[in-house]
């Protein structure tokens, strides 16, 4: 089994620099490219954030932050990527955008290199299928804040090798992970039951059956989840939800995972949650 030794990680977003701080803090040098600076300095602003925490919270010591943080190259360019073992793309949720992404790093990358996507939703065999290593591609599939959750969904597509799953468990048990395996269908295991709760809640909501602070109540309190659903769509982003939603009901005609009609009028107001200032909460 060839051993990941070098990881790429493209996209210095939410998940993008929570993936890079892991694979850091798991001793990996990590090359975190993204397409221009300012997104880029965001990124490691987060990470030195996010590193302060665990400092603050006597969880790291000062001195293994810093080396964390050291064991991260940004870059702007993508041919940085070229000696890394395993790349894991979390950029803009967009097929064409990470298909030419994809076909650029085949072409750059080493033949035993593994080529892995962070989509929420997208079909992972549509990348695998834009290069010429398609047993060496899988979905890898991080949840927010990645640098706490402890899940990471290993997604095999018609054609990914044993080979490259099993290099991808131990990769995730590596990050101090739990790996889980599976299939190449939108929402994977876990949004595939989360989105359509989430989307069952605003439509109580919308019903009135209750306020949102008590379905939010409810939840926590009644089943002991760390977040109420409003809480959650709030953090994980109603745009991205939205997003996911429609993907998953394209796929299934399912009307659990219809979006509800106030869903896509706060996605329309630029009501995205956290992120925006604004959501089922006010953040401002
Ligand atoms: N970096 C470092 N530390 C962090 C952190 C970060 N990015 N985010 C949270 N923490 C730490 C806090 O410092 C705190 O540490 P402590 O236990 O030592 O005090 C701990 O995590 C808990 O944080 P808080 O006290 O601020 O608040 P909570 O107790 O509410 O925990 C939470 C925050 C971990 C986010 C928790 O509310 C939670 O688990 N929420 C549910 C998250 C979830 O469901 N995520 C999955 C979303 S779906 C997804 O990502 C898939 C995608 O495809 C949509």
């Amino acid at each position: 089994m060839a051993e990941i030794r070098t990881v790429g990680v493209c996209g210095a977003g939410l998940m993008g620099n929570g993936i890079a701080q892991t694979c850091a803090t798991a001793g990996l040098p990590v090359v975190l490219m993204e397409v221009a600076q300012t997104p880029l300095e965001r990124g490691m602003g987060s990470i030195a954030k996010s590193l302060d925490t665990f400092v603050a919270k006597s969880k790291l010591s000062r001195s293994d932050a810093d080396a964390i943080f050291a064991r991260i190259t940004p870059t702007t360019e993508v041919k940085k990527l070229k000696d890394c073992d395993l790349v894991i793309e979390a950029i803009v949720e967009n097929a064409p955008t990470k298909i030419a992404l994809f076909k650029q790093l085949d072409e750059l990358l080493a033949p035993h290199a593994i080529l892995c996507t962070n989509t929420s939703s997208l079909c992972v065999i549509e990348l695998a299928a834009a290069t010429q290593r398609p047993h060496r591609v899988a979905g890898l599939h991080f949840f927010n804040p990645v640098p706490i959750m402890k899940l990471v969904e290993v997604v095999k597509t018609i054609a990914t090798t044993q080979d490259t799953i099993d290099e991808l468990f131990a990769f995730g048990r590596k990050l101090g992970k739990e790996p889980i395996l599976a299939q190449d269908t939108p929402g994977f295991i876990v949004n595939r039951l989360l989105v359509p709760y989430l989307l069952y809640a605003i439509r109580l909501y919308e019903s009135g059956l209750a306020s949102k602070e008590d379905i939010d109540k409810g939840m926590k309190l009644g089943c002991g989840y760390p977040m109420g659903p409003f809480e959650l769509l709030d953090f994980v982003g109603l745009d991205t939800t939205y997003y996911i939603a429609q993907i998953m009901f394209d796929e299934f005609k399912d009307p659990m995972m219809a979006a509800p009609p106030l869903l896509k009028r706060m996605v329309l107001a630029g009501r995205y949650g956290r992120k925006s200032g604004k959501g089922f909460y006010d953040y401002a």
